[in-house]
């Protein structure tokens, strides 16, 4: 038996920065995401003699492999299974080239290809905690459209939930690549160095309130109030980073945080933010889009390469003999 799943990767619109327990991914706060139909892994898992991953094609045998194989040896603890080898063959639809993260979207279809392996019937609440013990952001991705991550005090309490799957609202993402970087700053070390800030209590309050305030917005269909804050939480995170003495930002990311500002002048709803890396992503309505792609590859004199994403379902996994 083989088995398959294909997770989307997701934006978190507030953002998930600062854990309380590393090794189970215990967020600080709680935070909010939409999934996107553009970006995706397909992975394929069968139980094999020996550990195998292939990933885009080439055989892996440095550090990823070794995330891959300590976490699925995570999840046969998890689920009290015994020892166990597999080859995983996963694909990524994500333009890592142009410096997008996949681990949301990688962990999440790892999780859920593993449970149907090994013929688990996992609910979808239990697929998102499994996935967070192999990166925080994928509990996200096994929900589709509006998600949220509840922080939770342990690990049977830390799961997302959806919160509109099918959202009539018509938010589009346009991601402003300005080319593939070396992150300086891992995730895990960006959230450890930032949990010294003088301000990381604030950051945690700041969180809780955005999610409700988010929800609300979601709830009354209000792209403007979402869009609003979404940018001041990304703005927060990185003057906590800031605070703690490093950043992800390049003068294109607060390019981009200035075009958001004009365009919105120009009374175009278009908000920006930014994860731990230089990428910028602006959201705007899906009528929009053309006339802020074109206004950003101006403003870049064409230095930039734009991808669009607007929401997208959860996870999918199946067998096949
Ligand atoms: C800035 O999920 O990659 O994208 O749990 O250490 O694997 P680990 O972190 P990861 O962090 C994502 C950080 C972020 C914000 C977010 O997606 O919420």
């Amino acid at each position: 038996m083989t088995s398959f799943a294909l997770a989307h990767t997701n934006l978190a619109l507030v953002k998930y920065w600062g854990k309380e327990d590393e090794k189970l991914r215990l967020p600080s706060a709680p935070s909010l995401s939409l999934t996107l139909d553009a970006f995706y892994t397909k992975t394929k898992l069968s139980l094999s003699k020996e550990d195998r991953f292939v990933l885009d094609g080439k055989e892996e045998k440095g550090k990823e492999a070794q995330r891959v194989f300590s976490y699925l040896s995570t999840l046969l603890s998890f689920f009290a299974l015994p020892p166990s080898h597999f080859f995983v063959d996963s694909q990524n639809f994500v333009p890592k080239s142009a410096g997008f993260a996949s681990s949301a979207s990688a962990f999440c279809a790892l999780a859920a290809a593993f449970a149907k392996e090994m013929k688990l019937t996992v609910s979808k609440r239990e697929l998102s905690i499994a996935s967070r013990l192999g990166s925080g952001s994928a509990a996200r991705s096994v929900f589709g459209g509006f998600v949220l991550w509840k922080e939770g005090r342990e690990s049977g309490e830390s799961f997302a939930v959806p919160i509109e799957e099918k959202s009539s609202m018509p938010i589009c993402i346009l991601y402003l690549s300005f080319g593939a970087e070396k992150k300086k700053v891992s995730s895990t070390e960006g959230m450890r160095l930032s949990k010294s800030s003088p301000f990381f209590t604030s950051w945690r309050q700041e969180c809780r309130k955005a999610c409700k305030e988010a929800q609300k917005a979601i709830e009354d269909n209000s792209f403007e109030r979402l869009g609003q804050i979404s940018e001041k939480n990304a703005c927060q995170m990185h003057a906590l980073t800031l605070s703690s003495g490093f950043s992800y930002l390049s003068p294109h990311s607060l390019r981009a945080l200035d075009l958001a500002k004009e365009i919105r002048e120009e009374g175009v709803g278009c908000y920006w933010s930014c994860d731990a890396g230089s990428n910028a992503a602006l959201l705007c309505r899906k009528e929009d889009l053309n006339f802020i792609q074109k206004r950003a590859e101006k403003a870049f004199s064409g230095a930039v390469s734009c991808f669009c994403a607007s929401a997208g379902p959860g996870v999918e996994a199946w067998s096949e003999d």
